[in-house]
């Protein structure tokens, strides 16, 4: 099998979490880095989660940190509303690993292995597009080195951090811009999707029933957003997973290309992913848009990915 080369840019967090181990158990994916950004909680617990995670299941894939603070605003970025818990994992708490950060930032890792993939990385930013922005900035040669991205984040219609916006390119409107006008290959995986792909206790139970490492911590996490739906907050919402998913398996949705781009000035709408649906604007399209969801194939992927666990 042709594994694909990808980094996973993560804001590690909960669902990124169960992405995470989606991913490290994908045997299409070769998982060449993680890096991190600041998103659902500081850097600093974003990065420590990543690579706790990763070494916790035994795995010795690079982690390097990455931004700390979007490009132009100064706001911390973290959520704030107890979405993902104090440190990012809900409730879990994983065993701290003594081994080190890879020794480069973000960027310069995205780089690098841009540069040793030869044109073949993908990309799976599924946290605000920070890193990935500062990338392409800092090395304008990389946009004809990465073969896509394969980003969560936008949407065609609503959001969920603001009435307009959905949360990572909220966290980092300027980011998402410039990714938007770099003129490589892209794939939206936004909230038109993610918010239907929800588990429920039976496949909570089901993942629980693996009996692993893996898929007892995405089985805790699973407890920790039923309990938070209970206090009203968000369902168990894949939003990251099936930006891992989708990446490999791309009939797990419906996609069409349309010109997107995302408001950074609005003064109620900054964050917004303008999506040209209608006839009167239409743009040149740059983006895929993941517009509908195959529910029971995504769920049989991601429980198979986590099974795998157990080889
Ligand atoms: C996105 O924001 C975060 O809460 C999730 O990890 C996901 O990446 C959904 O809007
Ligand atoms: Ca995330």
């Amino acid at each position: 099998m042709n594994k694909k080369p990808v980094i996973i840019d993560c804001d590690t967090g909960t669902d990124d979490a169960i992405a995470i181990i989606a991913a490290l158990y994908s045997p299409e994916l070769d998982l060449r880095a993680f890096t991190t950004v600041a998103g659902n909680v500081e850097l600093e617990h974003t990065s420590r989660n990543t690579l706790n995670l990763v070494r916790y299941l035994g795995f010795d894939t690079k982690v390097a940190v990455g931004a700390a603070q979007p490009i132009l605003r100064r706001t911390i970025i973290h959520s704030g509303d107890n979405t993902h818990g104090d440190t990012g994992l809900g409730t879990l708490v994983l065993p701290k690993t003594d081994q080190p950060f890879y020794n480069q930032t973000a960027v310069e890792t995205i780089y690098e292995e841009a540069l040793k993939a030869d044109g073949e990385l993908e990309l799976i930013p599924i946290g605000p597009l920070t890193n990935i922005a500062q990338a392409i900035m800092v090395h304008p040669d990389l946009k004809n080195l990465i073969r896509r991205i394969v980003f969560m984040g936008g949407a065609k219609y609503g959001g969920n951090i603001t009435t307009t916006a959905e949360f990572n390119i909220w966290g980092d409107p300027e980011a998402a811009r410039i990714v938007f006008a770099a003129g490589i290959p892209l794939t939206m995986v936004g909230l038109d999707v993610t918010l239907k792909a929800a588990l429920n206790l039976q496949d909570a139970a089901d993942i629980r029933r693996i009996g692993t490492p893996a898929a007892d911590v995405a089985a805790d996490i699973l407890d920790f957003m039923f309990e938070r739906l209970g206090r009203g907050g968000e369902d168990a919402l894949m939003h990251d997973a099936l930006a891992v998913g989708v990446c490999i398996n791309p009939d797990l949705v419906k996609m069409k290309h349309y010109f997107v781009d995302c408001e950074c000035s609005g003064q109620y709408t900054a964050g917004h992913t303008f999506v040209a649906t209608n006839r009167i604007f239409q743009g040149e399209p740059n983006c895929f848009v993941c517009e509908e969801l195959d529910l029971p194939a995504f769920k049989a992927w991601l429980h198979g990915a986590i099974a795998r666990s157990k080889a």
